[in-house]
């Protein structure tokens, strides 16, 4: 069933079952790599919160988590200034950071990660992300972990939200035209 956010209408587009495949192969995708290391997994809100929360408790292995805040977005179109918010308080020196993402869009949010990331000396900087917009994406930044790649159209739900609402649905909807 449509709903309404604010102004727009969306359709229901990705469900909560796919959701949930996905997220189950990236977390054994990351422990063949990195069972033995103790990944910090960094979460990037406020998006990620719900991809965190359920990659990590399909991730049995040994692990840490931490969250960073940053903003790119005004309504439904990618603005290229990204700010930190929230830096990490954590010494992440000689560590392997596993950055996790609801979405890749354009990768400014990302190359703004990596940049904050170089000054840290981290012995593993990864990259993974529930959604990808393939069209979208401007950057070489090599993305480690996908989960499911997306045409390049506004998404809310599962953590993804419209200037606010949608963020508790748990199926994905795209907005219609
Ligand atoms: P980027 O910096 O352009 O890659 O955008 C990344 C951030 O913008 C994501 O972490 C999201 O918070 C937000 N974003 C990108 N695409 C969408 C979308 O389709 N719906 C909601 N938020 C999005
Ligand atoms: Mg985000």
């Amino acid at each position: 069933m449509d709903i309404q956010l604010h102004d727009k209408q969306f359709t229901p587009f990705i469900s909560a079952e796919e959701i949930d495949f996905a997220l189950t192969n990236i977390a054994k995708q990351i422990e063949d790599d990195f069972a033995d290391e103790t990944p910090v997994f960094v979460g990037v809100l406020n998006g990620a919160f719900m991809v965190v929360s359920d990659l990590l408790k399909k991730y049995n292995s040994p692990c840490e988590v931490s969250f960073i805040k940053l903003a790119s977005y005004e309504g439904t179109t990618s603005t290229s200034n990204v700010k930190q918010i929230i830096g990490l308080n954590q010494n992440l020196e000689g560590r392997t950071v596993i950055v996790v993402e609801d979405i890749v869009d354009t990768g400014s949010t990302l190359e703004e990660l990596k940049n904050l990331f170089k000054l840290q000396n981290v012995k593993h900087f990864k990259i993974a992300t529930l959604f990808l917009k393939p069209d979208a994406y401007k950057k070489d930044i090599k993305l480690d972990y996908v989960g499911i790649r997306i045409p390049d159209k506004f998404i809310v739900g599962y953590g993804l939200d419209y200037d606010g609402l949608g963020r508790n649905l748990s199926e994905v909807y795209q907005l219609k035209d």
